[in-house]
């Protein structure tokens, strides 16, 4: 895939409001031009402001991770692609994913899959009546997604190598769980650095806190772009 290494960070914007996320655009400039916005800013009028940022060139990631009747998600499908969002996650059922792909025909929004949370393990799946584990649940997801058309899946770096030989190389994935090196980890238990996730397969990062609490947002996130610049070129 041919993306400059600025294209390949999307930082989350998981902040309270769309004063808060307006800050944290204009302190991040030109060095982000991908922005991810989940539950927290999207139902706190963070869709008007998605339309605004793409409006201002920059492209957007509607982490929705959507789920429904097929007729339902067609239609949301739909909406979020008159937005312009360029990514929109599903969970990867078979229904919900052919939905999302019929209703993103003809736009250039993306279909992303979410296989299995990554805060399920073996007994969260067995509890909610899935006689599979983790591992063999999300290798027949990301099959099922790839065969049904679906763009791409959300995975952790960890899963990028394995995942990869699955979805083929025309599938992108996109990895959250990134940390720089001497960075906090947070709440992410498997972290990897972006140069780690880059070689490991990564094509796009999804990256929130080691920036928007950092200390210079802008530096922290030149600092990341440079390492996935240098992981490219190797
Ligand atoms: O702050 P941090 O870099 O951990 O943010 C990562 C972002 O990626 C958050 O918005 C989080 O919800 C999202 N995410 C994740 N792990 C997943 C899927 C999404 O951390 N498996």
């Amino acid at each position: 895939m041919s993306l400059d290494a600025r294209e390949r960070l999307i930082v989350a914007l998981d902040l309270p409001s769309v004063q808060a996320a307006e800050a944290m655009v204009t302190r991040l400039g030109d060095t982000v031009c991908f922005y991810k916005i989940g539950y927290q800013l999207a139902f706190a009028g963070g869709l008007p402001f998605a339309a605004g940022l793409i409006a201002a060139g920059k492209q957007v990631f509607l982490d929705l991770k959507l789920h429904d009747i097929g007729n339902t998600v067609a239609k949301g499908v739909e909406s979020v692609a008159q937005l312009g969002a360029t990514f929109l996650t599903v969970h990867a059922y078979p229904q919900t994913m052919k939905a999302a792909v019929e209703g993103r025909r003809g736009s250039k929004l993306r279909i992303l899959a979410v296989t299995v949370l990554t805060s399920y393990d073996d007994a969260d799946l067995a509890a909610a009546g899935y006689d599979m584990s983790v591992g063999e649940l999300a290798a027949a997801r990301a099959a099922q997604a790839r065969d049904t058309g679906v763009d791409g899946l959300v995975c952790s770096a960890e899963e990028v190598a394995n995942l990869r030989t699955i979805a083929g190389p025309g599938m992108t994935l996109v990895t959250p769980g990134i940390r720089p090196a001497g960075s906090a980890t947070g709440d992410q238990k498997r972290i990897m650095t972006p140069a780690h996730a880059i070689e490991a397969g990564a094509d796009y990062l999804v990256i929130g806190r080691p920036i928007v609490e950092a200390r210079d947002p802008k530096a922290a996130a030149d600092a990341i772009v440079a390492e996935i610049e240098q992981a490219t070129r190797k």
